[in-house]
């Protein structure tokens, strides 16, 4: 096995295509390509139909929807607008007197690997009472709720109270620091804020609730009335008297009875922010029935759910494939599911396919930078090779987050799927709610590196700047012509930004995904080629260039000047190459080195470690057109090591390339 490469080129001469096996399109609930292009057939001859028949058959609602699509305002789309439904009662309490009701839903292991199984019963009892204990603290529909906390039951015990009551839930990655959770809370006005003592991940006890006090004292936050704790570890941590509250002790006196509180279809179940083209996250807003219809469906089309399957999607609840196929899909669809705290290398890098024959897991979900690395892990120590570990439960495997390389792909289909699962590369973003680009393991020939088809009912297409379609073969800007029912449906608060981050006027009424896209020529597969703003991909993590360089120069004793780019890594996809003016001379050497890596830091505690440059270059400049535009097309070059062979007529300062050109 050759060392996984991210290049390009490895994908455009790809051409080995994988059919599913007779025996395993036989049994799936999208059987062959015949039932795939019906379901497509149906939505192209009746759209509005086609979805209200699936929001329909499977959503419980409580008031069932006369209207399907309402355009009136595009592209502020409403979905199922009359109908009044609770995203809570549709994961919970309509599998009560079924046999669901005694199944295990979560299957938890610790991050030191204890391992604990709540079945459904037991969860909706615990998201119950906690949703009770946040009404006692005045917690209503409309509020919004922070969520701050580890990958845990109680994380989505947390999320799932929220929706119960009809809160609005914002979720923030355990990994930011306490100034990105002070502007979420800010942004979100949130009332409340749920949080853990600590974390436990590779071994590590690390801070929460420390850091949610460091955010709030930051100011801008008086709308937080209440903070709850849930205590993970034995470890103390500050308590401020009449705000803050342990989770188990606010449990303790609630009844395990809490009705759901029924809300419009259109309610907002989450905000929850990603980054931008600008400096500033947006807060991407989510409706409750189309969102949850399609988390719910996707696990059916895209995982051909079955009741014994053990499914397992390692993504953090904190970014939203933990929403989707975390917290709501799995729940939404009765399955069995594991929750993982921890860190794939911990404690070794054979963790994962421990886990997969220890629970038996049929279905594994996970991103391809875990991939790449865990095959860079496997080459060198044979011990934490997924060949150790019977992985003979395993039946289909998924991948999400960025385009997963032929290379990695081939190792994972062979080494983890035994030559016998299916690979579902699902192309999707926080603003789609749930899959969009995906093969259908029962149905869809796969091609390694190719996101293949949409599903059925999304109108993916690729076309020029004018919104004019582009034939198979020429890349383009990837566009949803058709609104779906999970989009995005606004921007938290600032729908003007909306409106020109995802419809511009160019192109037709089109989403605009943010993505470049090709169809092969011959099958009219999808592949993705990267996002086309100044959007970076690092481990599957969304970065935007402008909140990087605005908390570098947010270090006003330092900086003056910063311009980030990505350049493509083996193993992350993407890593961050900063190019820094500083206010002072040109450092070099040991001097270099250390204002580099207090930058770093700074970094890591302005946004939060994912954001860390890897490499930072310091110039007296940066590459400027005479306008004062700076060159980023002659960076980006720079950062990958490139000689440069492109036009520097228009450059004021060519002088500045040889320096920027040198590492640290
Ligand atoms: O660039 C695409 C990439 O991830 C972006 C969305 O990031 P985020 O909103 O954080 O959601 C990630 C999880 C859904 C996209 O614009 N991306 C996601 N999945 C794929 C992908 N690129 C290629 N192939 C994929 N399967």
């Amino acid at each position: 096995m050759s060392a996984p490469s991210t290049s390009i080129e490895s994908t455009l001469v790809e051409n080995r295509v994988f059919e599913p096996t007779e025996a395993f399109a036989k049994g799936a609930r999208v059987s062959g390509m015949a039932a795939y292009d019906a379901l497509c057939a149906e939505a192209e001859n009746d759209f509005e139909g086609f979805w209200a028949r699936l929001a329909r058959e499977s959503l419980t609602w409580h008031k069932p929807f006369t209207k399907t699509l309402d355009e009136s305002n595009a592209p502020f789309y409403r979905w199922f607008d009359d109908g009044e439904i609770n995203a809570s009662y549709n994961c919970l309490d309509r599998h009560m007197g079924t046999p669901v009701e005694n199944k295990t839903a979560i299957i938890f292991e610790a991050d030191g690997g204890e391992v604990t199984k709540v079945t459904y019963k037991e969860l909706l009892a615990k998201v119950s009472q906690f949703a009770n204990a946040l009404k006692a603290r005045g917690v209503k529909k409309g509020d919004v709720v922070v969520v701050y906390m580890p990958m845990t039951v109680e994380g989505v015990v947390a999320m799932q109270a929220c929706a119960r009551i009809g809160a609005t839930h914002s979720v923030v990655f355990g990994g930011f620091s306490a100034k990105a959770l002070q502007e979420r809370i800010q942004d979100a006005g949130a009332v409340a804020v749920i949080t853990a003592n600590y974390q436990l991940r590779g071994g590590k006890e690390l801070p929460l609730k420390s850091i949610v006090d460091e955010g709030i004292a930051m100011g801008g936050c008086e709308t937080i009335k209440n903070v709850l704790v849930f205590q993970r570890t034995q470890t103390a941590c500050n308590m401020v008297a009449g705000r803050d509250s342990f989770m188990h002790e606010a449990m303790a006196v609630e009844s395990t009875d809490c009705p759901a509180e029924m809300v419009g279809a259109e309610h907002p179940l989450f905000v929850l922010y990603t980054s931008g083209s600008t400096g500033k996250p947006k807060g991407v807003q989510h409706s409750t029935a189309g969102y949850l219809l399609w988390a719910n469906l996707t696990m059916q089309w895209t995982f051909d759910l079955k009741d014994d399957d053990i499914f397992w999607c390692t993504a953090d609840i904190g970014w939203i494939t933990g929403h989707s196929y975390v917290a709501y899909g799995p729940l939404a669809a009765g399955a069995t599911q594991i929750v993982f705290e921890g860190v794939p290398t911990f404690p070794n890098a054979g963790r994962f396919w421990q886990m997969i024959e220890r629970h038996k897991c049929t279905i594994f979900y996970t991103a391809p930078t875990a991939i790449r690395s865990l095959i860079k892990a496997a080459e060198s120590d044979e011990k934490v090779h997924p060949a150790r570990s019977d992985l003979s439960s395993l039946r289909i495997l998924g991948s999400v987050g960025e385009p997963i390389n032929p290379e990695a792909w081939m190792w994972y289909y062979k080494h983890v799927g035994g030559e016998r699962c299916p690979i579902v590369d699902t192309f999707w973003q926080t603003e789609t709610g749930g899959h969009m680009i995906t093969p259908l393991p029962g149905a869809t020939p796969l091609v390694p590196g190719s996101c293949t088809l949409p599903l059925p009912g999304i109108a993916a297409a690729i076309v020029d700047e004018t919104g004019n379609d582009v034939p198979n073969g020429a890349g383009g800007i990837l566009v949803v012509k058709k609104p779906w029912p999970s989009m995005i449906r606004t921007i938290w608060g600032d729908p003007e930004r909306f409106k020109k981050s995802y419809f511009p006027e160019e192109l037709k009424g089109y989403y605009l995904a943010g993505d470049g896209a090709v169809r092969s020529a011959d099958r009219g597969y999808f592949r993705i080629t990267g996002r086309i703003d100044d959007v970076l991909n690092v481990s599957g993590h969304r970065m935007g260039t402008m909140e990087i360089e605005s908390a570098l120069v947010g270090k006003t004793d330092l900086v003056a000047e910063a311009a980030v780019v990505g350049r493509p890594d083996d193993v992350t996809g993407e890593a961050i190459v900063a190019f820094v003016v500083l206010k002072r001379s040109v450092p070099t050497g040991d001097e270099a080195k250390a204002i580099a890596n207090e930058l770093r830091n700074w970094v890591g505690k302005e946004i939060g470690p994912i954001a860390k440059p890897k490499e930072i270059r310091f110039g007296e400049n940066l590459p400027k057109t005479r306008s004062g535009k700076i060159m980023r097309r002659l960076l980006r070059a720079l950062a990958k090591g490139e000689a440069i062979t492109q036009d520097t007529s228009t450059l004021e300062n060519p002088a500045i390339l040889e320096q920027l050109a040198k590492t640290n």
